[in-house]
């Protein structure tokens, strides 16, 4: 019911009297006010007023399982929420979800992760109040040497839901500046630069099969400063616009983009359908890198993807080469992109 009261305050532009809510879900305007207070005490500002009613005159960055149910409008995509305040990893938590038969979409969020994980190996630091900790339980029916361009389906949903998300928070009347949310190959999400969030995709397969697939998304969103050591890279949402952002509709955004970027993907069983999307995001394109592997480092200059996920690249001596993500990563020759 919390969810339910919390769209239809949403969605009224004036007041929603406690009569209309009681009879909607059948229970006393003593429950309603109950609800209300609880609301309020979470932080949002629902203002109530004798005979006309409660009426949301701001929502601050609440993270509970109503918010993210009462803000992600999908079809499948975050449709069933497991929302942590803390846990050790949202990737440890879907597989243990899809070990137990949740369904494809099945989305756990955390607000602080006692374990999170990165690439490579790396563990992904996760404080409380700031951040996006979220993963997504896929259950595609491709190959599973297909399996990896859903990393890049990710980017390009993040990418693409968190620019949506900051033209509707911001206020360019106020001055404010949307900042261009980029990619750099194959997955890290940039703003200026800098790293705004990574994605980390696991699979559990047979050789032929899929069993599932957990994509696991970090933003930063509200951290106002980074550690020493990683200081020159990072950068949150915040510090690059000047002002703190709600994460449940940052979220919900991506979950959109996600589900129809995901129904492009499966009609040719790659990126052909994403290609313009993602090229225009791609921030090394056009660009001289390092590609580091594991025999060689050599510097080229990077020309664009392959709808298969590759980064085409031309190397110093004019020969053309496709490189691919799980073998070699790439960094820009005088930092990090
Ligand atoms: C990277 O190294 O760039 C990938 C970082 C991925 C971090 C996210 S946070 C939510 C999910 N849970 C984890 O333990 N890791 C991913």
């Amino acid at each position: 019911m919390k969810t339910e009261i919390l769209r239809m305050l949403r969605e009224t532009d004036g007041y929603v009297s406690g009569q209309q809510i009681s009879e909607r879900f059948g229970v006393s305007r003593t429950a309603v006010w109950k609800v209300i207070r609880q609301l309020q005490e979470e932080g949002y500002q629902v203002e109530a007023v004798r005979n006309r009613g409660y009426h949301m005159a701001g929502s601050p960055d609440v993270m509970t399982k109503e918010e993210l149910d009462s803000v992600i409008r999908t079809k499948w995509a975050g449709r069933e929420v497991c929302y942590y305040d803390m846990t050790d990893s949202t990737n440890l938590r879907i597989r243990q979800a899809a070990d137990e038969g949740a369904p494809h979409g099945t989305l756990a969020v955390a607000d602080c992760q006692t374990a999170g994980r990165g690439r490579r190996g790396r563990s992904w630091e996760s404080p409380a109040g700031s951040s996006i900790y979220m993963s997504i339980l896929l259950r595609p029916e491709i190959a599973p040497t297909r399996a990896s361009m859903l990393t890049l389906v990710m980017a390009c949903s993040v990418a693409e839901g968190i620019s949506r998300s900051l033209e509707e928070q911001l206020d360019p009347s106020g001055g404010a500046e949307i900042p261009r949310i980029q990619i750099k190959w194959p997955n890290d999400i940039i703003i200026n630069g800098k790293k705004l969030a990574g994605i980390l995709t696991e699979m559990s397969a047979q050789i032929d099969y899929i069993n599932y697939v957990t994509i696991g998304v970090g933003i930063n969103v509200n951290q106002t400063g980074f550690p020493e050591e990683i200081r020159s890279t990072a950068v949150s949402l915040r510090m690059e616009c000047g002002q703190a952002l709600r994460r449940a509709p940052i979220i919900a955004a991506i979950m959109e983009r996600l589900e129809e970027n995901y129904a492009v993907f499966l009609k040719t069983e790659d990126l052909t359908g994403l290609m313009e999307q993602y090229s225009s995001m791609l921030v090394n394109r056009g660009r001289d890198v390092q590609v580091i592997g594991e025999k060689e480092t050599y510097r080229a200059h990077a020309l664009g993807i392959t709808p298969t996920g590759e980064l085409v690249v031309r190397r110093e001596d004019g020969t053309e080469e496709e490189i691919n993500a799980g073998e070699v990563s790439v960094r820009g020759v005088y930092g990090y992109v």
